[in-house]
């Protein structure tokens, strides 16, 4: 106990109160002491203590009873319940209810220190992990990046590296490749995750409005300016930026914009307030904007401010292994949104995607495997349910009983086999117009057996 704690102490009998108190006020604890179990709850409640030592019983409400209130209240504060022998079963049944410990009285001091510090560690503890908890799910639900290459693996080792410093960042890639999504990843990755994430267009605004969205107006600034407006170099302070298409800022924008990462500070539009900000800056662009340079369309000081760091994401084509992979993924998502039970693709289905060049990349997988997910009736996605220039690809040989790679990673091995045995049997009976003979024989089953298993599946 070498960090000043709050604890709160309940007792009926005044002198064990005093004595606590006397011991333990050392340290710079702050005491709370309270006679009876209702005046507990209610410092409990509001004082909210590191750590409570109660007596069970007391008149009234006795400390079993108290303990659970509290517990109800906040399940994190560790309750140790003091008794005198006769009430072991008692405390044996305060221990099934959640108090930290219990301690026979009278006991030795050093044995109530002991306890104590280990309920304030085991709570420390706890606090932590939930923290922990907190983080990793902020981070995955933002921005997690799925992938099974190489080179996309050391782009995320990357993106934990850039995501601690404050540098400005240039995501360069094809459309659809995932710079948002790395954008997100180095955001709620970063120490500035608590602010905001903010994602502005330069393509989707004419220039007036892009710099006003950016700089921010003071009232009068320009007709139809009636009040002033905070911009998103304001609205991100203590977040991240991301300028998408970044190649497509105008060129009196770029010296403006140039400034704002030069001096981190800049003025409203039609005002002389300087304000300061402080945002991380994270550009993206699919335009080769070296070439720009050459052809005298994006500066080259612009761009060196931007580029402290350079992440470069890969086109879907270039990383093979990760078809499959993203493909379960928004079959799983697109699944459940659709209020679907899709277990997974066919062999047909597979390998045009995988022969599929996507010039659109993983946007392209996502809006085709969406697509084939509304189309599907069964439990498997065939070629049919894709969309159709994807169909064109290959012509491919009837699928016949193939292997279907079942992509529920959570379930055991049971219901895993029970799922792949369902959708081959369904896969059989597609492909054989729905003969149940022809199935059976196909599958190597009796007709018998078959039956049995439609009924077992529930398969009309
Ligand atoms: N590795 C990945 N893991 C999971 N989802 C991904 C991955 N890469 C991309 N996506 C998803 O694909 C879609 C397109 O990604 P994103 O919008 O980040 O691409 P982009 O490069 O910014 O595209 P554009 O250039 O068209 O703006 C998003 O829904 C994104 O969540
Ligand atoms: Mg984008």
């Amino acid at each position: 106990m070498s960090q000043p704690n709050r604890i709160l102490i309940v007792d009926d009998e005044e002198n064990v109160r005093l004595m606590l108190k006397a011991v333990f006020s050392q340290n710079g604890n702050t005491i709370l002491c309270a006679d009876n179990g209702e005046q507990a709850i209610e410092l409990f409640k509001h004082e909210q203590p590191d750590l409570v030592l109660m007596d069970i019983r007391m008149p009234n409400m006795d400390g079993i009873e108290a303990l659970q209130h509290m517990h109800a209240i906040y399940q994190d504060i560790p309750v140790i319940l003091m008794t005198a022998y006769a009430a072991v079963e008692t405390a044996v049944e305060a221990l099934r209810l959640g108090a930290f410990d219990y301690i026979i009285k009278p006991f030795e001091l050093d044995e109530m220190k002991l306890l104590m510090a280990r309920a304030l560690q085991l709570r420390d503890m706890k606090h932590e992990i939930n923290l922990l908890h907190r983080e990793l799910s902020d981070s995955y639900s933002h921005g997690r990046i799925l992938t099974n290459n190489p080179k996309m693996m050391e782009l995320c080792r990357a993106i934990a590296k850039v995501a601690q410093s404050h540098a400005s960042v240039l995501i360069t890639g094809e459309s659809g490749t995932g710079k948002e999504l790395i954008a997100k990843a180095i955001h709620y990755n970063s120490p500035r995750a608590k602010g905001q994430f903010i994602k502005v267009n330069c393509g989707a605004l004419p220039e007036s409005l892009l710099e006003s969205e950016l700089f921010g107006h003071e009232k009068g600034a320009f007709t139809g300016a009636q009040i002033q407006r905070q911009g998103l170099f304001e609205r991100a302070h203590q977040g991240t930026l991301l300028l998408d298409e970044v190649g497509e800022m105008s060129p009196h924008l770029q010296v403006k914009l140039l400034r704002v990462l030069q001096e981190r500070e800049f003025e409203r539009v039609g005002g002389n307030q300087i304000i300061k900000t402080d945002i991380r800056i994270v550009a993206a662009t699919n335009c080769d904007l070296k070439s720009m340079i050459e052809r005298g369309e994006f500066r080259s000081d612009l761009y060196y401010r931007l580029n402290v760091m350079h992440l470069n994401s890969y086109p879907l084509r270039e990383r093979p292994e990760d078809i499959l992979l993203l493909a379960r993924h928004f079959l799983q998502r697109f699944s459940a949104e659709n209020n679907k039970d899709i277990l997974g693709l066919d062999i047909s289905a597979i390998s045009i995607l995988e022969e599929y060049k996507w010039p659109g990349n993983v946007r392209e997988l996502e809006n085709a495997i969406e697509h084939a997910v509304i189309m599907s009736t069964g439990y498997i996605i065939f070629s049919d349910d894709l969309p159709e220039h994807l169909q064109r690809v290959k012509n491919m040989p009837s699928s016949g009983v193939t292997p279907i790679t079942p992509f529920e990673q959570n379930v055991n091995l049971k219901d895993n086999l029970k799922n792949y045995e369902k959708s081959l049997i369904l896969q059989a009976l597609n492909n054989n117009q729905n003969n149940r003979v022809q199935t059976a024989k196909v599958l190597g089953i009796s007709l018998r057996t078959l039956m049995y298993k439609l009924q077992e599946y529930c398969i009309e």
